[in-house]
């Protein structure tokens, strides 16, 4: 009888806090995913663990229910899903995320003109691409974003690539003494961090009353996959709870820079009109700021989530 060999490791480089080498957890997630098949539409998967290019189907308000449950699948699986070429107008966008769940309205971000629920990034030589940092969306809500479905209304000729990264393969990096490290830990999410910086004492304030600091697990088991993740951000988080933020940002650190490994991303380059729909769980993303002064237009529509649990 011959035993499967057990996936290699990287290992922590000397005096280097970072792992160099083969990141054999990665290997089973390829190729379960590089099997899948799918009826309504093909997907070319792109990164190891997270990505894919769907092709042969448009997002489509009208869609039949039995392609939103699948693309829904491989939502799940892929984790962040690409389109090209989505004509869709304000509405038309609302209406087709709108099929996978009720959608958030941002307290902070611009709104597009006409819907509510579309967040609107326009940059240009004025206003400046701010979202270069490894986060998911809205962590500091008691029911964060399940997902996100993001669509280019105008982008640079070259630069302003979106690049996602896989919490199920963070975790499923970390060793057993960070794991028992953090199985059990909570941590604080508050917007200031991110957002205080722009507000006005008396804005903050309101802010500060109607979300205040939420605490979600930092290892959270996925509500459809089942599979843990890790659930922190530089952008959101303060600090852990039972610790200060002093002697929170060593391990927020440590945990954080599971994100930075290539081997754990995928990186989108955009055209006009393309679509990321990502997992907002699953996946932490990072706008490229390196565009500057050209113009980038995106509209993002928010789905929103459970409250997460351990
Ligand atoms: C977002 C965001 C990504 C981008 O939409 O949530 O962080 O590529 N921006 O603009
Ligand atoms: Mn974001």
């Amino acid at each position: 009888m011959t035993t499967a060999p057990q996936p290699p490791h990287p290992t922590v480089m000397a005096g280097y806090p970072v792992l160099a080498g083969p990141f054999g957890h990665l290997a089973a997630e390829r190729e379960r995913l590089s099997a899948l098949r799918w009826k309504h539409f093909q997907a070319k998967q792109i990164g190891a663990t997270l990505g894919a290019a769907i092709s042969g189907v448009d997002l489509d308000p009208s869609l039949d229910e039995a392609v939103i449950t699948e693309l829904r699948h491989a939502l799940h699986e892929y984790k962040v899903l690409f389109f090209r070429d989505q004509t869709m107008t304000g509405s038309q966008h609302v209406a087709v995320a709108r099929r996978f769940g009720d959608l958030e309205v941002h307290p902070v971000l611009a709104k597009s003109a006409d819907e509510d629920a579309l967040v609107r990034f326009e940059k240009n030589a004025g206003v400046y691409g701010m979202e270069n940092l490894w986060h998911q969306d809205v962590t500091w809500r008691s029911q964060p974003s399940m997902a996100a479905m993001l669509h280019a209304v105008t982008v640079p000729a070259i630069g302003g690539d979106t690049l996602f990264s896989d919490m199920y393969a963070a975790y499923d990096a970390l060793d057993e003494q960070t794991r028992d490290e953090i199985d059990d830990l909570y941590a604080v999410h508050d917007f200031t961090h991110a957002f205080g910086k722009h507000m006005d004492a008396d804005q903050a304030a309101e802010m500060r009353a109607k979300h205040p600091p939420v605490r979600h697990p930092v290892v959270c088991t996925h509500a459809v996959t089942g599979r843990k993740h890790l659930y922190v951000n530089r952008a959101f988080v303060s600090h852990f709870e039972g610790r200060d933020r002093a002697s929170s940002l060593e391990l927020l650190d440590r945990l954080c820079r599971f994100a930075d490994y290539p081997e754990h991303q995928v990186r989108f380059t955009w055209t006009d009109k393309a679509v990321a729909f990502w997992d907002n769980r699953a996946l932490q993303h990072y706008a490229a700021s390196d565009y500057w002064p050209q113009v980038r237009t995106m509209e993002r529509a928010s789905i929103i989530g459970p409250t997460p649990v351990r």
